[in-house]
């Protein structure tokens, strides 16, 4: 058997990609402010800014678009997608939203109350700011080993229980429920074990608390089980997603990832006495129940894309891809999040520039290096994301310096990630030539997407 796995498509329609100059480059990221959030699409060569909504959709998919019927209530397209959910959660009860951050929005506002704490492995930023924006603190309780880049454990998306049990003893009338994000995706893409996630269900039944999954990437989750979990390999990745579901209460999903589609994200839940009001809310919110936000099309898209991204095949491909450019960057000595996750590579920017201050913002320049270096856009995970400038001036920092490589769905082929890996092959060899930066303009809150840097 030929060792080299390929990528399980053909490609039918082609998208041209730009080649720059580094002059060009130059002064394109001077003219974004030294910000890539602030770049044209169209002026970066790999855009690995994000996998959400950004993957190409197959031949299958565009088909269905034709058939989307756009009646405003009990449109066919929503009956459709909605025995797909039914078949892969288990759950009765299917509301489509618009993304992912307005199926949050619509449950957590109906279920929450001011006061009320959630714990989770890791809340993505929209989970824990529309639960904080609710008065609700969200609590992240991963196990150790997901806070360690290079600690090498299979499930590093796992969730403390021995944690989760002492916040259920010590403040359980202040728990609504406990949500599990899968696969962790603020900890690097890591999956959550299903024996971890049955112990996290059962430890919650016995403190009658529902759990509520985030599920946007259940599909690759389900497959490290497969791959990684003793008692799985034979199991059709579907039927292990089924189990992964029937621990549940309810879930919000965001299409844009496993469900292979450009927009779209839907609630599920199991218990019937939560439906009318969250149907209620997405009414005044989101639109009629049967399309919540969607065109008729988006939902035959998605009730295909849930499909295809439970395609095994597919699947081996898609963790093979982050694994393989890891592996290429060990080989040229570069430190990363380990082992990789299922949709991104997060590299640690101290093992490229480990004597440049925090306060000069590493990753930053690391990602601003690697659009200067190849046209590649990443996103910093570090000092500008997570930390603040507080009232007096100073600054406080994150605890870790990442460039998240996040890889749209069925786009790029191995050749792009062997060009990325030589580039950033390159700017390790270079990295005595990379400059920090300093924020001169910055908003209070997410100033991330986008504050104004200068070099220092
Ligand atoms: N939950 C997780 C784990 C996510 O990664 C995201 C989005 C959301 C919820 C919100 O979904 O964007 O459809 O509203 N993550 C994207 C990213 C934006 O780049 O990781 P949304």
């Amino acid at each position: 058997m030929p060792k080299t796995l390929i990528e399980p498509f053909r490609i039918k329609s082609v998208e041209p990609i730009r080649m720059t100059s580094r002059a060009e480059r130059e002064r394109l990221l001077e003219e974004a402010r030294l910000n890539v959030f602030k770049l044209r699409a169209e002026d970066v060569l790999i855009d690995w800014l994000t996998d959400s909504g950004t993957g190409a959709m197959s031949a299958r998919q565009w088909g269905a678009i034709m058939e989307g019927d756009e009646s405003y209530a009990g449109a066919r397209s929503f009956y459709r997608l909605e025995a797909v959910v039914r078949e892969i959660t288990g759950m009765p009860h299917f509301i489509p939203t618009h993304q992912g951050r307005a199926a949050e929005k619509v449950l957590f506002s109906t279920l929450c109350q001011a006061g009320q704490v959630v714990p989770n492995n890791c809340h993505f930023d929209t989970t824990r700011a529309n639960l904080e924006v609710l008065g609700v603190q969200a609590l992240d309780l991963v196990i150790p080993e997901g806070l360690e880049p290079a600690r090498l454990h299979p499930f590093k998306g796992n969730i403390d229980l021995a944690r989760v049990e002492a916040l259920l003893q010590a403040q359980g009338d202040r728990i609504p429920f406990g949500m599990l994000t899968l696969t962790n995706n603020t900890g690097g893409g890591q999956p959550v074990s299903m024996a971890n996630l049955r112990d996290y269900a059962a430890l919650l039944r016995r403190h009658g608390k529902p759990l509520i999954l985030d599920v946007c990437r259940f599909a690759e989750n389900a497959m490290f089980i497969k791959m990684r979990e003793p008692g799985y390999a034979d199991r059709p990745v579907q039927a292990i997603a089924q189990e992964i579901f029937s621990y549940a209460d309810g879930c919000t999903m965001s299409a844009k990832k496993d469900g292979m589609v450009n927009i779209g994200g839907f609630i599920a839940l199991r218990r019937d006495e939560w439906i009318e009001p969250v149907r209620n809310l997405l009414i005044l919110t989101e639109g009629f129940p049967t399309y919540g936000g969607l065109a008729g099309r988006d939902l035959e898209a998605l009730a295909v894309g849930l499909r295809e991204g439970l395609d095994e095949d597919y699947l081996r491909y898609r963790l093979r891809t982050a694994e393989y450019l890891g592996e290429r960057l060990e080989a040229a000595g570069i430190g990363f999040v380990r082992p990789t996750g299922g949709h991104a590579v997060y590299i640690d920017a101290r093992s490229v520039l480990p004597d440049m201050p925090v306060a000069h913002y590493p990753a930053w320049a690391l990602c601003n290096a690697l659009y200067l270096e190849g046209g590649i856009r990443g996103v910093e995970v570090g000092s500008v994301m997570f930390g603040k400038r507080l009232d007096d001036g100073r600054e406080t920092f994150h605890t870790m310096e990442l460039v998240r490589l996040a890889f749209p769905r069925r786009m790029y082929t191995q050749s792009h990630f062997d060009y990325a890996a030589e580039v950033i092959a390159e700017v390790k060899e270079q990295a005595g030539r990379i400059r920090g930066v300093r924020i001169v303009r910055q908003p209070r809150h997410l100033r991330h997407f986008t504050c104004e840097c200068e070099w220092v």
